[in-house]
């Protein structure tokens, strides 16, 4: 028993930044954002949230799939910029699609967030105990930039993506992920401070912030390692795969991760260029505006990596 994608969804938020519109309100430019990193614009919230984004996404999904909410029986939200600490993404999912008999939570995995829920409801229809899931990535990652700070804020954006898998006997090949705390202080968004009666701390919300220069290389040096190792548990050729749809960070990457594993670019979907970086809703986002164009044909294999902070890092072989 494996795990098949049966529909995907997706939302981006209606309001479109450029470069260009970044460029009036702090010293950057649209040639440095466009050449470091191949991104032209994102989409960033108004009045959508990281629920409202999730909610529509996966009506879109089940939409896709052709199921109600009914029939699923978990929700896994992959995200680091949820509303609320709690209550869950997920449960305010599962109310808003009618899932009344689905397990919800949510999961952070940072820019793996997706592939490690999809691992997640793997494992459980492989132990049986679930037929039908939900999984999710999405963020709002505007709220959690320091908008001061060019090197980071100008990177990323807000939406969401979900995917409708099903237990099924062909689907995902193969998967990994893998985590390396050591190095976790190279990407990094702190929580809230203590304030208990016993101690006191800074309570203020702090940003995220990020080496990216390290986080660049622990990226084309784990990806295409881990690709090839999946390709290997399968035993199924690099020649094989249609598509490589890889977590949307910087195209310099994904050329480099191309390079390193010798295929084309042209294997490299991107959406990059008019999302920015999505962390967790990367992928999922990526899938779907691969499924709305038809580039994913039944029968046709394809890898999807996340990877990020923690530092976090999964890859999944699937056959559509
Ligand atoms: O999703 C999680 C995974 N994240 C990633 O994979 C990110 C990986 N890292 C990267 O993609 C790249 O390292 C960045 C795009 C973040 C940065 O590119 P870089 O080529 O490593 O640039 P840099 O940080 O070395 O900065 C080069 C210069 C610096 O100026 P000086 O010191 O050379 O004078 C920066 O101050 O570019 C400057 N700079 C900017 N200039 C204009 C940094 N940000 C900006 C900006 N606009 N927005």
């Amino acid at each position: 028993m494996t795990t098949r994608i049966i529909g995907t969804g997706s939302y981006l938020p209606k309001a479109v930044v450029t470069n260009d519109d970044l460029a009036k309100i702090m010293d950057t430019s649209d040639e440095w954002i466009r050449t470091r990193t191949g991104i032209c614009e994102r989409h960033l919230v108004t009045e959508e949230t990281t629920t409202s984004m999730c909610i529509e996404a996966a009506k879109r999904a089940l939409e896709n799939a052709g199921i109600s909410g009914e029939e699923i029986d978990l929700i896994i939200v992959g995200t680091v910029s949820g509303d609320n600490m709690t209550p869950s993404t997920a449960c305010e999912v599962q109310a808003a699609i009618g899932a009344a008999k689905a397990v919800a939570f949510d999961m952070n995995a940072a820019c793996a967030g997706f592939i490690f829920a999809l691992n997640t409801a793997h494992a459980y229809f492989q132990a049986g105990i679930y037929k039908t899931a939900l999984i999710l990535g999405a963020e709002t990652l505007s709220k959690i930039m320091d908008w001061n700070d060019r090197s980071t804020c100008v990177l990323f954006g807000d939406g969401a993506g979900a995917a409708v898998v099903r237990a099924d006997e062909s689907g995902l090949l193969a998967f990994e992920q893998g985590c390396d705390g050591s190095k976790a202080h190279v990407l990094l968004g702190k929580s809230r401070g203590n304030n208990n009666p016993l101690v006191s701390t800074d309570t203020s919300l702090d940003y995220v912030h990020m080496d990216g220069q390290e986080v660049y290389k622990f990226a084309v040096s784990t990806v295409p390692a881990s690709v090839q190792r999946v390709l290997e548990k399968a035993n199924v050729s690099i020649d094989e795969i249609s598509y490589f749809a890889l977590h949307q960070a910087n195209i310099r990457i994904l050329q480099s991760v191309a390079k390193r594993l010798k295929v084309s670019e042209d294997k490299f979907p991107i959406s990059l260029d008019h999302c920015g970086n999505l962390s967790a809703a990367s992928v999922p986002v990526l899938l779907d505006e691969m499924n709305q164009k038809g580039m994913l044909k039944k029968g046709g294999k394809i890898v999807l990596s996340g990877f990020g902070a923690g530092l976090t890092w999964g890859t999944v072989l699937l056959e559509w």
